[in-house]
């Protein structure tokens, strides 16, 4: 096959995305398929028209890339591509849609609020401990973890920039102590559960992306029940979503509440392809190596 792989961009993952869209690429070379890698920039239509590909990989994250647009583009041009597709994905990059298009379901997800950045000068928008994070970034961009005692992350406070200002409004939520959980869901199927332990602080961009900061328990030392409810709600997140491909469910388990203390955080519709990422992580311990799990992404794509 001719395939392009997307990747890069202008996002504020884009060091991210090119980690992907190389491992993925290179893989597809591995494999005997002819791969055209195209840095995203803003005559992508024009370079992806000259390719002229059976279908398009997409390894970009965040904005634009991950929220429907490059998809959108990729519709009216008639061409194949991997992952979600415009609905989905205007959906699932927002934190808050999600919740709206989630939560009547029945899926457990953290209260909170959207608040504009500017309030945050005057009062906490919540009880601390809360967590602060723009509605549509991944890789923990822009996100601040407010305690009693001081801040996580990104400082907040009048004197203090931190990357988060500027965003103009943030969703604030009830921080949830515990346990930070992942599952991935490949060709409708929930994998396991994978437990993510940052060394110090909480898993940022530097936890997600340094090698040795995390430890990685997979499967996650969680009782069944956890495991199955994850996994649970992973795939019918996926599935009332209409994700497509590939998706990762992210959730956060108060292991002293039993499973009323389990929340999903978000479903991310481009999960990481990098070395340190999850989803790979889980194929591989399911018997499908880096390769065959970049296959199984495409063939989802052509069927
Ligand atoms: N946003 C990053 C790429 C992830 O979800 O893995
Ligand atoms: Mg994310």
């Amino acid at each position: 096959l001719h395939i392009a792989v997307l990747m890069g961009g202008w996002s504020s993952e884009r060091p991210v995305s090119l980690m992907s869209g190389n491992g993925v690429a290179d893989a597809l070379e591995e494999r005997g398929h002819r791969v055209t890698r195209i840095d995203m920039d803003r005559n992508v239509a024009a370079r992806l028209a000259e390719a002229k590909p059976d279908v398009v990989f997409n390894a970009l994250h965040g904005t634009p890339g991950e929220d429907g647009t490059v998809q959108g583009m990729m519709d009216l041009m008639g061409l194949k591509y991997t992952h979600s597709g415009l609905a989905t994905s205007v959906i699932a990059i927002d934190k808050e849609l999600t919740k709206h298009a989630l939560v009547p379901h029945g899926i457990p997800m953290p209260g909170g609020r959207i608040v504009a950045s500017e309030e945050l000068y005057q009062r906490d928008p919540l009880a601390r401990p809360y967590v602060l994070k723009p509605v549509n970034e991944g890789s923990s961009v822009g996100v601040a973890i407010v305690t009693e005692g001081g801040n996580y992350g990104n400082p907040i406070g009048r004197d203090v920039a931190g990357p988060w200002q500027k965003f103009e409004h943030l969703l604030a939520e009830p921080f949830i102590r515990g346990k930070e959980l992942t599952t991935a869901v490949i060709a409708d199927r929930a994998l396991m559960v994978t437990e993510l332990k940052p060394k110090t602080g909480f898993y940022d961009f530097d936890a997600k992306y340094t090698e040795g900061l995390t430890d990685h328990i997979c499967p996650a030392e969680i009782p069944d029940e956890i495991t199955e409810a994850c996994k649970d709600i992973a795939l019918r997140a996926h599935r009332l979503l209409g994700c497509k491909g590939t998706s990762r469910s992210d959730f956060r388990w108060d292991d002293e509440q039993g499973v009323a203390g389990l929340f999903l955080l978000e479903v991310n519709t481009q999960p990481g392809m990098t070395p340190l990422s999850l989803v790979p992580e889980q194929a591989r311990h399911c018997g499908m190596s880096y390769g065959d799990l970049v296959e199984a992404i495409v063939a989802d794509a052509l069927a």
